[in-house]
């Protein structure tokens, strides 16, 4: 059976997704559906349910426009309706007494107890932390806004430093990636993937 056969449509919404990097200029996603992609893109796992990602939600086309030079000119970030920037919480540490707040003093004691000794005892866990659990987020807010007749396209190419001061963005969080959101003008370049056996390793190595 191809790929092509009797897919559900969770396989549908995964195979639907393509990195689309023409958009429509000047279509306005509204404020609640935007809302609630970002919803279903934060009930994506982490760590601890610490929920290290932050949505810098860009949306002005002026401060759109000041990202295209920070993005060495990917025009997507301009056309598209909304670019969200993923951000990384390197302190989200901070964020457990409010998220165990309706646990058991004794459950809350222990989760932060554990929480904070591997954020104090391992050297660049909290960075691995923040970009794996915003990355879980990003791939997640992309998938949503795919189910809600979106297209985007995930962004790595782009000045950190500059995006840092454009956007003012704390040391604290980390730029994880750039994710335009809009309707598709052209379609996506039809990409392939490695076969299986590439990528995959049975048992160990
Ligand atoms: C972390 C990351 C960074 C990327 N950076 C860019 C980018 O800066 N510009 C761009 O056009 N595409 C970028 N891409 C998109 C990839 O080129 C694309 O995902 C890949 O070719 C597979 O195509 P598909 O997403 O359509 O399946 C990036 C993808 C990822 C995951």
């Amino acid at each position: 059976m191809s790929l092509t056969d009797n897919k559900s449509a969770g396989e549908e919404l995964l195979l639907s997704r393509h990195s689309v990097r023409k958009y429509e200029p000047g279509v306005t996603i509204p404020e609640a559906e935007l809302n609630e992609i970002l919803e279903l893109a934060a009930s994506a796992p982490s760590s601890w349910n610490l929920q290290h990602w932050r949505f810098l939600v860009v949306t002005e086309q002026a401060n759109k426009e000041k990202l295209l030079p920070i993005a060495y000119n990917q025009q997507q970030v301009v056309d598209a309706s909304v670019v969200v920037i993923v951000l990384g919480d390197l302190q989200a540490n901070e964020v457990a007494p409010k998220v165990y707040e309706s646990a058991t003093p004794q459950i809350r004691d222990m989760m932060l107890g554990q929480i904070n000794g591997a954020y104090s005892n391992n050297p660049g866990l909290a960075r691995d932390e923040a970009i794996r659990n915003g990355s879980l987020a990003a791939m997640q807010l992309m998938l949503a806004a795919r189910a809600k007749g979106y297209d985007t396209v995930p962004m790595g190419g782009y000045n950190q430093a500059a995006l840092i001061q454009e956007l003012n963005i704390p040391d604290r969080y980390v730029p994880i990636m750039m994710l335009p959101i809009g309707k598709a003008q052209a379609p996506a370049r039809a990409t392939e993937r490695l076969p299986l056996e590439d990528q995959v390793i049975r048992e160990r190595f």
